[in-house]
């Protein structure tokens, strides 16, 4: 793949003070199209600037689209990483592949991000627990107003230097687990990453936030019985020494960062459990005293602790509001490897 490269003439100055998530964008984004007959065409760079679209776009009306999340950290050896980029180009083509977006070859996907973000590498920021957050995105474009995959689409990419996207950083946070409305079921778009499961998503979140807790963790959409994942994470627990987390079922997304704690949990000689697991198992094992841990995972949260689960009357504290053993090494580990401060075992990252 070609990528024509126009630098801005008028750089923007870099941001200053606490970042927060997702909030500020940087000098340059990606962009190539899509035609039916010609296949994808005229990948390029060029300043970051506002799209024009026509009110018919097909994503406005029916939403077919997909974004992926993924991140570029300024190693302490001055070396900029991607990790796992590889992993986000392969759930792409998962995600087009229900929602009839035509595939994209993985190699131009991982080669795209690393190019973007080589073009405004002086915008990844170096504080601690900061990074580049990058957001490739998928968009349908023909002028159309029937219920049809679109013969025409827009890849982008734009970057936004980030730091910890709860404001309470490494501290834990409180979740509420929905049992009104729910996110997504099998056969449905929920291992997608796609807009229309955020959307689905909003009312729960204006709901848990009005109490106070961070995010929601949904339910099955079926029996209303067993834990899914959370709004932008996936969901861990350690319950009598064992790691357990929901397996995947075609409902939830097949995080990137959870496939990396599982490979290290089992590295670790811990024992891992992927299967069902029913909020009355969860409410039974914390009044027992052996719901040790819970911990969220992905590219935006890291680890994030959870230490408080409310499920209607039931409020579940966790480790006493306190960031777990696992938790803390988890995340130790990960950032170290993004971070190239421990070496990468596992070949996970890619140099920028
Ligand atoms: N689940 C949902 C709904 C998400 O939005 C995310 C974030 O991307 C995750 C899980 C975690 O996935 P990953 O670790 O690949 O970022
Ligand atoms: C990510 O972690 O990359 C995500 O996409 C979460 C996002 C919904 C903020």
């Amino acid at each position: 793949m070609e990528i024509k490269i126009t630098k801005t003439s008028t750089p923007k100055a870099k941001p200053t003070g606490k970042l927060g998530f997702g909030k500020v964008f940087t000098d340059h984004m990606f962009m190539m199209n899509y035609t039916e007959g010609k296949g994808w065409h005229d990948a390029r760079i060029v300043p970051y600037e506002k799209i024009t679209l026509d009110p018919s776009a097909m994503v406005f009306h029916y939403g077919q689209e997909m974004f992926e999340g993924l991140k570029a950290y300024m190693g302490a050896d001055g070396k900029a990483r991607l990790f796992r980029p590889d992993m986000n180009a392969k759930r792409t083509n998962a995600t087009n592949k229900r929602l009839c977006i035509p595939q994209l070859p993985e190699e131009d996907f991982v080669e795209a991000v690393r190019a973007v973000v080589e073009v405004d590498k002086d915008w990844i920021p170096t504080e601690d627990g900061t990074s580049l957050y990058i957001r490739p995105f998928i968009i349908a474009t023909d002028e159309f107003l029937g219920v049809a995959p679109s013969k025409t689409y827009l890849f982008i990419i734009i970057l936004s230097p980030s730091g910890a996207y709860y404001e309470s950083g490494l501290a834990p946070v409180g979740i509420w687990i929905e049992d009104d409305y729910v996110r997504a079921v099998k056969g449905g778009i929920g291992f997608a990453k796609t807009g229309g499961n955020y959307a689905a998503s909003l009312a729960a979140q204006v709901k848990a936030h009005d109490d106070g807790y961070s995010q929601v963790l949904w339910l099955d959409g079926v029996e209303r019985k067993y834990i899914e994942e959370v709004g932008a994470m996936n969901i861990f627990f350690k319950i009598d020494g064992k790691i357990i987390t929901p397996m995947l079922s075609g409902s939830i997304l097949p995080g990137i960062t959870r496939d990396s704690v599982l490979q290290l949990c089992r590295n670790w000689g811990l024992e891992v459990e992927e299967r069902k697991i029913s909020v009355d198992e969860l409410i039974t094992a914390q009044k027992e005293g052996r719901l040790e841990e819970c911990f969220g995972t992905g590219t935006a949260a890291v680890i994030s602790p959870v230490g408080k689960l409310r499920y209607k009357d039931d409020v579940m504290l966790i480790n006493n509001n306190e960031i777990g053993e696992i938790s803390q090494k988890l995340y130790d580990t990960i950032t170290g490897i993004q971070w190239g401060k421990i070496e990468d075992e596992n070949k996970w990252t890619l140099l920028v």
